[in-house]
């Protein structure tokens, strides 16, 4: 005969009080000592109060194989849910270190998939905190079916929802593979780390010596490989950073992002954009103050702000609506294009079309850099992954020339040419095929040999070239620029152009999809 109905309870008690220990007090210290949080910790960190629901809550792992049939915690340490972030919808999954080192089994793969199809039916995000030891070494070619299952679902909803990979300790192995199909990857410093093959394996291969932080640490990452977007200082700053993302995105590809209302008057007037632009075409400027000097506030969540320099791109708003921001940076490399600046915007111009944001450029950018190692590195395909982005979104796109515009990269950059929709240039801007000084020494090169005193006859030729062709007013005079404006006036501009545009409709030519060079 069954027990009485407070046994049922005492026992969904237990199982329960069970699922939410994961691998007890000692594992979790453990975590703590390393500066880390516990999975459901950083769950009830991420959301809004109390707004949890956990889903798959009492899986359990199906192995019987190296004793596994008597080692069997409820939740296998995947706790899965949906919430709210600000009141919107997410769904999110986290591995728990505690259990099983947070490693990927067949059973808590099923939990993230089913968590992702009712994000995809639902239309919201997924966030994922990973914590893991990788494939669940007991369980062999079910848990890599389980991450193929995963990678397949991120690709399927790449586009479609917004995808955030939050990494909190190790992601090693091919279960890198699933962040980077996502659309942000953010790293906690000294406590995470990405690689496909750890140093022992490198050591063995290559004889290389270099240590886990080295090779993927979030400082490595943030920097050199770009492969993450954010570096946080703890699981809690990060935790907030993925709150403050979000609201810069919409639920999913058929909604737009959140307008908010600003304390920012849209017509505010920036007198020190007047002078922020040195006489000396040659002086460095900093871009990043330009921008917060026009958006909302002066909020600006830059993503990737330590690797490619050269390049700025980030989130900001104007009069309350979400933009997305590419600038060339004049403080680094005098703003050139190369590989890894024209990588790190195209994927970013991608982003913020796939999600209905806007995009607005500010634009001085030298050229593209010169070099062997740009040319054998594949500046050519890697610089038409921007031109491509740039062409094909669809979204409202901006442009404010600064400074200067030379050569392919003024095409690049977002030119009326490639269906920008509003663009503008400052008075002392310089659109050309090249800087004047380049320019006169291949045209005049016999005449300044020739001349009396060859310097003085170089620098007639350059002021003449300055003022024939490096101005704005030749490009407006063939309407490749909408207008010529004071720098002051810049975000009343952008914020009226803004609105102009928000009912813009643009389709592409039918097709399976494009060929971008990858
Ligand atoms: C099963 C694992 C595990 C795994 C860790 N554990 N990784 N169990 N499968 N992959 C268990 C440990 O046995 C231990 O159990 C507990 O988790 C904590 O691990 P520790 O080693 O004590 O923790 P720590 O010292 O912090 O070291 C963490 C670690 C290390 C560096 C991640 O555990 C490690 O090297 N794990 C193996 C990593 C790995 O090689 N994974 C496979 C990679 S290939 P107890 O019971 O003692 O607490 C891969 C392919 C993915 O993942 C493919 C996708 C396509």
């Amino acid at each position: 005969m069954a027990g009485s109905y407070d046994d049922k309870l005492a026992r969904l008690d237990d199982l329960r009080r069970e699922a939410l220990a994961g691998g007890g007090p000692e594992k979790a210290a453990r975590i703590h000592a390393k500066g880390r949080l516990t999975a459901r910790e950083r769950v009830h960190l991420l959301l809004d109060e109390d707004s949890f629901q956990e889903t798959g809550v009492f899986v359990r792992h199906r192995s019987h194989e190296l004793g596994m049939d008597t080692n069997r915690p409820v939740g296998d340490g995947m706790v899965t849910g949906m919430g709210r972030i600000d009141g919107r919808q997410v769904a999110v999954f986290a591995q728990d270190f505690t259990v099983f080192g947070g490693s990927m089994s067949e059973s808590n793969a099923l939990k993230i998939c089913r968590l992702m199809d009712l994000a995809l039916e639902n239309g919201c995000p997924v966030i994922g905190l990973n914590d893991s030891g990788g494939a669940r070494i007991q369980e062999g070619v079910r848990s890599l079916a389980g991450y193929a299952e995963i990678f397949w679902r991120n690709t399927m909803a790449s586009g479609v929802v917004p995808q955030i990979s939050a990494i909190l300790g190790p992601c090693a192995g091919g279960a890198v593979y699933s962040p980077a199909i996502t659309d942000f990857t953010l790293m906690v410093d000294k406590t995470s780390y990405m690689f496909v093959t750890g140093p022992n394996v490198i050591k063995m291969v290559t004889n290389e010596d270099v240590t886990f932080e080295e090779l993927g640490g979030a400082e490595t990452h943030s920097t050199r490989s770009g492969v993450a977007h954010f570096m946080a200082a703890s699981d809690q700053d990060c935790l907030l950073m993925v709150r403050r993302l979000l609201g810069f995105l919409p639920q999913n590809n058929l909604e737009e992002p959140p307008r908010t209302v600003p304390a920012d008057r849209p017509d505010r007037r920036e007198e020190k954009l007047n002078s922020i632009v040195p006489d000396d075409s040659r002086k460095p400027y900093d871009m990043l103050e330009v921008i917060r000097l026009v958006v909302d506030e002066g909020d600006f969540l830059e993503v990737q702000p330590r690797h490619a320099q050269n390049i700025i791109c980030g989130f900001a708003r104007l009069d309350g609506q979400p933009v997305g921001i590419v600038a060339n940076q004049p403080r680094f490399q005098a703003g050139v294009l190369d590989i890894a600046s024209s990588q790190k915007a195209a994927r970013f111009v991608r982003t913020c079309d796939c999600f209905n944001v806007p995009l607005v450029v500010f634009e001085d950018v030298p050229g593209f850099l010169p070099g062997t190692d740009q040319e054998f590195g594949g500046i050519i395909k890697h610089g038409a992954k921007l031109l491509f982005a740039f062409c094909e979104a669809t979204v409202p796109k901006l442009t404010v020339i600064t400074r200067k515009a030379y050569g392919g990269a003024y095409d690049v950059m977002n030119s009326k040419h490639i269906r920008a929709d509003w663009n503008v240039a400052w008075p002392g801007a310089e659109l050309a095929v090249m800087g004047p000084e380049g320019a006169v020494n291949i045209l005049y090169r016999q005449q300044i040999a020739d001349a009396s005193d060859p310097e003085a006859e170089r620098r007639r030729l350059v002021a003449q070239y300055n003022e024939t062709y490096a101005n704005p007013f030749i490009a407006a005079g063939l309407g490749y620029l909408d207008d010529v404006i004071e720098p002051a006036e810049t975000r009343r501009e952008l914020v009226r152009a803004l609105h102009n545009l928000r009912n813009k409709k643009q389709t592409l030519p039918p097709k399976k999809h494009g060929n971008i060079p990858l």
